[in-house]
């Protein structure tokens, strides 16, 4: 990888087969909805943690017929698997690097628009990752930003192993240099940063009826036990394997619980770079 990142940063989730297929459902009709209207051909727009990069080719379709996205990430096995969805997609207009976040080495004022989902949350330095988004952006240019908010989650039928689970996956992240609760602190990481006109939105995940229960809960079910986010859990003495089983088998109960619902607040912010 190019460019380095604070050495004591480490990604929560990790590149689990059960991670990468859990982000991959995501689109840009609802992860970018907030910003959608701001973007527009000819933008050249920078996907910053772009991840498997579902949203990314939703963005360069949007951006067509004269606009394009790069998309970055630190993982080559998520980068990989973008480009192929770019290429199944027939989308020219969409390219992806293996680069940090934290120098990602593009000339400055050479994007019209930066964008990240669900990334902030994970690095130690969010407001330093700002200053690079608004380095490599034009005057004028906005960035966008989404990020869940832990703190804020709902879950019912209340269940002991899901409040550990709570509690196991805030301290990991925290442990790993990042903040489960991102989404409270995210227009203070943009005013810091330095950008203007923030225009703050929030919304809602929430899972409840059958199909909802039943993805959110089996992928949870299953990150618990193989993604790095266990294997921090363990390596911190935060968790044992036997408590991750445990909330496991919680998440599999929680599915077909009387009432069952999880809900949690997602923070959006754009801001313009003066
Ligand atoms: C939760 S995923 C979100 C992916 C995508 N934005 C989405 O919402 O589907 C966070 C991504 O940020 C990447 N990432 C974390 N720290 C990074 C860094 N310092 N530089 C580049 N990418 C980073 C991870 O590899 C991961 O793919």
């Amino acid at each position: 990888m190019t460019g380095s990142t604070n050495n004591s940063e480490k990604y929560t989730h990790g590149h689990h087969r059960s991670v990468v297929s859990a982000h991959s459902v995501r689109r840009a009709s609802e992860s970018a909805v907030f910003v959608l209207p701001r973007l527009k051909s000819p933008m050249r727009l920078l996907d910053f943690g772009c991840g498997p990069g579902t949203i990314t080719v939703d963005l360069a379709e949007h951006l067509l017929p004269g606009g394009s996205v790069v998309g970055i990430d630190s993982s080559e096995i998520v980068i990989d698997q973008a480009r192929s969805t770019a290429i199944a997609r027939n989308l020219s207009n969409a390219r992806f690097e293996v680069k940090s976040i934290y120098q990602t080495g593009y000339p400055e004022e050479s994007f019209d628009a930066a964008y990240a989902h669900q990334v902030l949350q994970h690095l130690s330095e969010p407001v330093r990752a700002l200053e690079e988004a608004k380095r490599i952006l034009k005057p004028g240019g906005i960035c966008a930003a989404r990020e869940v908010d832990w703190g804020t989650a709902a879950i019912w039928p209340e269940d002991e192993r899901l409040s550990l689970f709570l509690d196991v996956y805030r301290r990991v992240a925290e442990r790993n240099g990042g903040d489960a609760n991102a989404g409270r602190s995210l227009k203070q990481w943009f005013g810091d940063a330095g950008f203007a006109d923030l225009l703050v939105t929030t919304s809602t995940w929430s899972f409840a009826d059958e199909a909802g229960l039943k993805w959110w809960g089996e992928q949870w079910a299953e990150r618990i036990l193989h993604s790095d986010l266990a294997r921090r859990a363990v390596e911190y003495g935060i968790a044992s394997e036997g408590d991750l089983s445990e909330i496991s088998r919680g998440w599999l109960d929680w599915i077909v619980g009387p009432g069952a619902l999880f809900a949690f607040t997602q923070v959006e912010v754009v801001g313009v770079k003066r």
